[in-house]
């Protein structure tokens, strides 16, 4: 089945590109349009009702583009907004949340970690599926101040290895052997985050897996498209700067107002 239309893909910020990068490496030939919602960051601190009302909004833009597939790259956006944009739009919706089977089916200590945003941590979504792994200890801890740090460019601060270890030390003392990133702008600190881990600490993230599920449902309902090569595109609302780097300014970035 061919459908050259482009996937939608929106995130709060500059994080959902680290899904964008694992879908642009699985489907090469797919046009992707990518969102990055910036000016709204975090969308973490939100309620569940403004998050909604946020995702939708980014829905409307992705959608006067022709998107045949959106990609709600953001935990946050999913765990709180998917059911209603799944009821409101006629369009296949993929999420992301995090990965907590994986983390539980392979511990071995029975003690897993996971650092996300208070929206999904707070979120029904999010509790329901962690009840299903009751014979694991999870434990959860709120990623405060970490995505404003990376939206600002600030990756490699003091700041933010002072933040990182007051949030991973507790995990690493209640002898966790997993660590779940359940934020799309988490992958970004995997080189900070390694340093302060323990080497038998595995560090997982969702990107593979969605960018997997995308194809399956373009194979399934949905269709591939037949070209060569698509040139991504990527929107952003605020200075591109911190987007570009992140893109290692390899791909056109449009400011534009939404
Ligand atoms: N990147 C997002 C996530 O996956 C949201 C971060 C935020 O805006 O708070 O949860």
């Amino acid at each position: 089945m061919t459908n050259n239309k482009p996937i939608g893909i929106f995130d709060s910020g500059i994080g959902g590109t680290s899904i964008w990068k694992a879908i642009h490496e699985l489907l090469p030939n797919e046009k992707t349009i990518y969102l990055a919602d910036s000016k709204n960051a975090p969308y973490g601190q939100k309620t569940k009702e403004e998050i909604v009302a946020l995702s939708k909004k980014n829905v409307d833009f992705l959608l006067a583009k022709n998107c045949k597939l959106i990609v709600v790259a953001c935990n946050t956006a999913t765990t709180n907004a998917i059911s209603e944009l799944r009821a409101e739009y006629d369009i296949p919706f993929i999420g992301i949340e995090p990965a907590i089977k994986p983390a539980a089916n392979n511990s071995k200590t029975q003690v897993i970690g996971i650092l996300a945003t208070k929206g999904t941590l707070n979120s029904e979504l999010f509790n329901k599926t962690a009840e299903m792994f009751h014979d694991t200890k999870i434990i959860e801890q709120v990623g405060y101040g970490l995505v404003q740090l990376i939206e600002d460019g600030n990756l490699n601060s003091p700041e933010m290895t002072q933040l990182l270890e007051s949030y991973l030390k507790p995990m690493i003392d209640a002898n966790i052997d997993y660590l779940v990133l359940g934020c799309s702008h988490y992958p970004y600190l995997i080189p900070q985050i390694k340093k302060i881990l323990p080497e038998h600490i595995h560090i997982i993230d969702s990107g593979e897996a969605v960018a997997r599920q995308t194809q399956a449902i373009l194979r399934e309902k949905v269709g591939f498209c037949d070209s060569e090569k698509m040139n991504p595109v990527f929107y952003t609302n605020t200075n591109p700067m911190v987007l570009n780097t992140i893109l290692d300014q390899k791909y056109p970035i449009v400011q534009a107002d939404f």
